[in-house]
């Protein structure tokens, strides 16, 4: 039962469906996808988890990109999850999907060799993201690593004014610590040894940064 509240997708559920068109269309999607798989290294056989997957397009790239990995993508809202179990199908591929309570993650302590997230941390107030990021490096193996792509403060005035697109769509409080560039600290605060932004994408909302970590 999902007691949590949470901001979905598109910010209104009714906006769901189109959530895979908008963002085709509005953001270098599959760039960014990429280039957070790519920086993930996924190994053969590797434990794979996509915290916040959505719709499951990065669960999707992340398996046909490594068919034999073993993932599961897990989100709060049960109404994505419908068309990620749909997209999936449509793909026959072999993914667990799980939808949560926004509490405690369902896993046991060290049962992912990868983290991987997409555009999920803007939409949890800063509280929420720490206490995330404590269960996501609950769930990592030592040696394991989280990567995550998600809006950081850019150094362009520009790309920090269109972000704003999004701070107002999706709400000031939980994009605040992405404005304000955060994440680096609140990862590092979790536990994880913190490696840097691998990659910078400038786009139509903002610069979206590729932030990874170890679990050492
Ligand atoms: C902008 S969508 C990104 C979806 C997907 N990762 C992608 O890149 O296409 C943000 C996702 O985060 C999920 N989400 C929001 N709050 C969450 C929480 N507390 N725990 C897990 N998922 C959450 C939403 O349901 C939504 O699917």
């Amino acid at each position: 039962m999902t007691n949590a509240k949470y901001v979905s997708a598109l910010r209104f559920t009714w906006l769901t469906p189109l959530y895979d068109f908008f963002v085709g269309i509005t953001m270098p999607e599959k760039k960014i996808k990429q280039a957070l798989i790519n920086t993930s290294f996924l190994t053969d056989y590797a434990t794979v988890l996509d915290f916040g997957c959505g719709t499951a397009t990065l669960t999707i790239m992340a398996k046909e990109h490594r068919p034999s990995i073993n993932i599961t993508g897990i989100d709060i809202d049960k109404t994505i999850l419908k068309n990620a179990t749909d997209k999936i199908g449509l793909k026959k591929l072999d993914i667990r999907l799980i939808a949560y309570d926004g509490e405690k993650l369902p896993f046991l302590d060290a049962s992912f060799d990868r983290i991987i997230s997409c555009l999920v941390f803007h939409h949890l107030e800063s509280p929420v993201k720490q206490k995330i990021l404590a269960e996501l490096y609950r769930v990592t193996k030592a040696g394991g690593q989280l990567i995550i792509a998600d809006f950081g403060r850019s150094g362009s005035w520009f790309q920090r004014m269109l972000f704003n697109l999004i701070r107002g769509l999706d709400g000031f409080k939980p994009t605040e610590a992405n404005a304000k560039g955060l994440m680096p600290f609140m990862i590092s605060s979790a536990g994880f040894n913190y490696s840097g932004i691998k990659q910078r994408f400038k786009t139509v909302f903002g610069e979206v940064q590729l932030f990874k970590a170890i679990k050492l």
